[in-house]
């Protein structure tokens, strides 16, 4: 047998500690298995004295995280640090200048930084793993990698927020406000230490964005991708959408139509039965349409630290057997710049507006949304539902027939400018293939 690789690993967190247990906890499968030992040659966070589930002292404490990279008896780091820039970002780079191999779970840095680590790994050769940067324990980065590289991808639709999927499964299926949600899922550990990301639609969009690289020959970026959060969903919505037969999921797409790519991260209504609809709690589904395969779905756990070490350490025995890919399947010289969204598609909408309970008051609704060439296909309205502090504005649900884009947002915006509703209106999209 080689020499054991030298691991250092940076970030401690429910992820880095998870890893630690599980690599101890299959020392002697590796070695029976794949015939490789590795040693954790250090470790390193920001503070040494916060109580883990392991004991530090066992290992080399570094408390410089870049060091891990610069110290010459490391082979491999490990970065679970987290954030686009800063200390993960120096750990990267350094380890790849310094030959080590890198792995990390980090998706705001392989999304905002994937033209400069590509350009790098390249020229060094260095191998990066990164299957725990998206969905979790779903190996959705090694299929597009591996199984499906010489496939040509239609479209891919996923939900890849385990955070925002765990919410608005509670919002829908135990009736919690959104907030009583969020609560639920950071004292489960499943949101980052700031979840606004989670929520907000962003890392979903960046781990769209490292998908879209992999299938459609991009270098990875936000630019070019709609996206919006689920933080303006309430729980009534749920109960609509499931009236006219959807669950309301936070889907991330990039799917090509009639020769135009149109990326987003958006709260979508999705058919209650379908792949999309049906996967609940804090689980990751990624549905991937191909030419020569038809439709794959590959679902999973999408957080935490199983699901999430269980990824990482499938990138150390790929690095321990020198597997080794382009970064984003290709050479960086034949990756191009990010295309653009399309807006022009036409599809349903599902609209709702708390409407002024006053007389004409549907008749201008209703002539706005014709005004802008939407033309309505089911509504519902009900009697005696209203908002806490605004009794006077009644929740009013439309599903619209196939719309642009630009439609709503200039539907949108004359809305908006009216004393007939009260908060802003949603408009979310709809998926009628059942994916
Ligand atoms: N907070 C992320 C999620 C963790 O909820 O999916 C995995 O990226």
């Amino acid at each position: 047998m080689n020499d054991p690789i030298k691991i250092g690993i940076a970030g401690l967190g429910t992820i880095g500690s998870g890893v630690i247990k599980n690599l101890l906890r299959n020392k002697k499968e590796l070695e029976d298995k794949y015939h490789f030992r590795f040693q954790i040659s250090g470790i390193s966070a920001f503070n040494k004295n916060k109580v883990r589930s392991f004991d530090v002292n066992q290992f080399t404490w570094f408390d410089n995280p870049i060091d891990l990279a610069k110290d010459t008896s490391i082979d491999l780091v490990i970065e679970l640090i987290g954030g686009e820039s800063g200390t993960a970002y120096d750990l990267a780079i350094e380890a790849i200048k310094n030959k080590k191999g890198l792995i990390t779970a980090n998706k705001a840095l392989i999304s905002s930084h994937g033209k400069e680590l590509s350009e790098l790994s390249s020229s060094n050769n260095s191998f990066i793993g990164y299957e725990a940067a998206v969905a979790g324990g779903i190996p959705v980065i090694k299929t597009l990698r591996g199984g499906l590289i010489l496939d040509k991808i239609n479209g891919i639709y996923g939900i890849l927020n385990g955070t925002s999927n765990f919410i608005l499964s509670r919002m829908s299926e135990a009736d919690k406000s959104f907030e009583e949600a969020l609560l639920e899922a950071q004292n489960l550990g499943y949101a980052e230490a700031d979840p606004s990301f989670d929520i907000n639609g962003l890392d979903a969009a960046h781990k769209l964005s490292i998908i879209n690289s992999l299938c459609f020959s991009e270098f990875p970026s936000l630019e070019g991708i709609s996206v919006q959060g689920i933080e303006n969903i309430l729980t009534l919505d749920h109960k609509y959408a499931n009236e006219f037969g959807y669950n309301i999921k936070l889907i991330g797409s990039s799917s090509n139509i009639e020769g135009s790519l149109r990326k987003e991260v958006s709260p979508t209504l999705v058919k209650i039965n379908s792949s999309l609809g049906s996967v609940s709690n804090v689980s990751n589904v990624v549905c991937i349409n191909t030419e020569y395969s038809g439709t794959l779905v590959l679902e999973g756990e999408g957080a935490g630290e199983g699901p999430t070490s269980s990824s990482v350490l499938s990138d150390v025995v790929d690095f321990a057997l020198d597997i080794k890919h382009h970064l984003f399947n290709k050479k960086h010289n034949k990756l191009t710049a990010p295309v653009s969204n399309k807006n022009f598609i036409e599809r349903c909408y599902y609209l709702r507006v708390f409407l002024a309970d006053q007389k004409g008051a549907m008749s201008n609704l209703t002539s706005i949304l014709g005004k802008n060439g939407i033309s309505i296909d089911q509504v519902i309205q009900r009697g005696g539902i209203h908002l806490k502090d605004e009794k006077n504005f009644t929740p009013v649900i439309m599903l619209t027939h196939p719309i642009d884009s630009e439609s709503i947002d200039s539907a949108f915006s004359e809305l908006i400018n009216t004393d007939l509703i009260s908060m802003d209106p949603i408009f979310l999209p709809v998926l009628k293939d059942n994916l």
